[in-house]
């Protein structure tokens, strides 16, 4: 395995990735071509070193950096399948869970409940007894009624919730709109200037079952200024001086949220990891020490820059269409039903070919999915040397928020997922069948008959 000295958000390609002496792409001593003929296209491939790699650089740095201590949960949102969230919990990080989904992923997958952490701005009635009653170690409250809510069922179900409230700390973060979360005007978290803080310090003190650990904020994600992270822990622990002044309570937690961003593209340049925890570790012991706060333990939640570079997607070439003195397009039998981050926030990606590097021409091409949207494009311009049909397209950097935020457009089957490593792939999630496309759906006999007896078709 090839010895990296750059961080794993650091890099286009998995760490272990690297051609042999014929031309061929390797991830995690496999040869991509020969899984896609043995796996099928479109395919994603989950490298284990790079996010075994991510994990340690995190829990490194916080222990390098933050002698007080503290946790990084992995936010599962990022890609959540159980192989991941076995793998990731083998390395001692908890979890950020959204959902019953992620909550039941993680449970399945044989990680203790009190590593998890529910998030999220409206978790429902049912979800939030179900993290009670499975014994979640936190509980983020986004909002007043929630906060109401986690009381009540506290009560009703004997439980002793230890939770974070999560404010909107007004940092703009500079990213895209759709991922930017800590500005004021965000439907997450409690709002600063409204007093909202204090009534839920208020309501807590009336419920001394539900136990108040800190605050958290999480300010957007694919964030590429480590100060951007100083000031929000600048913040935050002014904020939490200011609730010790007006309540008499001290926070033993700080959970700062994720957002580091990683590398799609070559001018990408993301911090490391470790320099992205040192920065935000030292502004929160700085703060600490001017407020004369006691240091709370630091929590981190890392999604993407723990498994996005893991990740690469590999499609099979299905034809070109030449538009002329315009553009070439490149067809691949995936697009944005594997990969939404195109269509949806005009993701940037980059690409090779599995088997070759130079032979043949280099030209410039634009890769289209195969769905039914104009918008379903892959990437606007990748060079690639004369791609010919039924040749493998690696698209690198999908380990994050693709497989997570897959759909069945067009019916399509999500692709079948495996993890490499040390030569050997394992198959972690099965490619859908055609029986599952229509698995849930339930047909009333009335209309199976009038299918088959109705008009007919002329
Ligand atoms: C609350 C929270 N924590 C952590 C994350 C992870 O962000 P990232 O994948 O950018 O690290 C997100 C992403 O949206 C989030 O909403």
């Amino acid at each position: 395995m090839p010895e990296t000295r750059v961080a794993p958000n650091q890099t286009l390609m998995p760490v272990t990735a690297e051609r042999d002496a014929a031309g061929r792409l390797r991830v995690g001593g496999c040869d991509l071509a020969d899984l896609a003929a043995t796996y099928g296209t479109p395919l994603y491939v989950m490298d284990e070193a790079t996010v075994r790699a991510a994990c340690k650089a995190y829990v490194q740095a916080l222990a390098k950096h933050y002698p007080p201590g503290g946790r990084v949960l992995y936010a599962s949102k990022a890609h959540c399948t159980m192989a991941m969230m076995a793998l990731v919990a083998s390395e001692g990080l908890g979890f950020d869970v959204v959902s019953a989904g992620e909550l039941h992923t993680a449970l399945k997958a044989g990680v203790a409940a009190e590593r998890l952490v529910m998030q999220g701005n409206n978790k429902p009635r049912e979800e939030l007894k179900l993290g009670l009653t499975s014994g979640v170690g936190r509980i983020n409250v986004d909002n007043l009624d929630e906060l109401a809510l986690v009381c009540a069922l506290a009560e009703e179900l004997r439980a002793e919730p230890r939770i974070l409230l999560r404010v909107a700390p007004g940092i703009e973060a500079h990213t895209h709109d759709f991922i930017r979360t800590g500005q004021e005007d965000s439907k997450f978290g409690f709002d600063l200037k409204s007093g909202q803080l204090d009534e839920a310090m208020a309501l807590l003190a009336e419920h001394p079952r539900v136990q108040w650990l800190g605050l958290q904020a999480h300010i957007g994600s694919q964030i590429f200024e480590a100060n951007a992270f100083s000031q929000t822990a600048d913040v935050m622990v002014g904020l939490l001086a200011e609730l010790r002044a007006r309540h008499g309570v001290v926070a033993a937690e700080l959970d700062l949220g994720g957002g580091l961003g990683m590398m799609y593209t070559a001018t990408d340049d993301p911090p490391a990891i470790e320099a992205a925890v040192e920065a935000t570790a030292r502004a929160v012991l700085a703060a600490c020490e001017r407020h004369g706060y006691p240091t709370p333990k630091l929590v981190l939640e890392p999604g993407r820059s723990i498994c996005g570079t893991a990740g690469v997607t590999l499609y099979a070439v299905g034809g070109r269409k030449v538009v002329p003195g315009v553009r070439t397009y490149l067809a691949v039998d995936g697009g944005m039903a594997d990969n939404p981050r195109p269509i949806t926030y005009g993701a940037e990606y980059t690409a090779a070919l599995a088997e070759r590097v130079t032979s043949g021409a280099p030209e410039v091409y634009t890769l289209a999915g195969r769905y039914c949207e104009s918008g379903d494009i892959l990437i606007k311009d990748v060079v690639l040397p004369s791609p010919q049909v039924g040749e493998t397209v690696v698209v690198f950097g999908t380990g994050a928020y693709n497989h997570a935020m897959a759909s069945n457009y067009n019916r399509c089957g999500r692709p079948a997922m495996v993890l490499v490593g040390e030569g050997k792939a394992e198959l972690v999630v099965a490619r859908e069948s055609l029986d599952d496309m229509v698995r849930l759906d339930r047909l009333p006999e009335r209309l199976r008959k009038a299918a088959r007896e109705g008009l007919p078709c002329p």
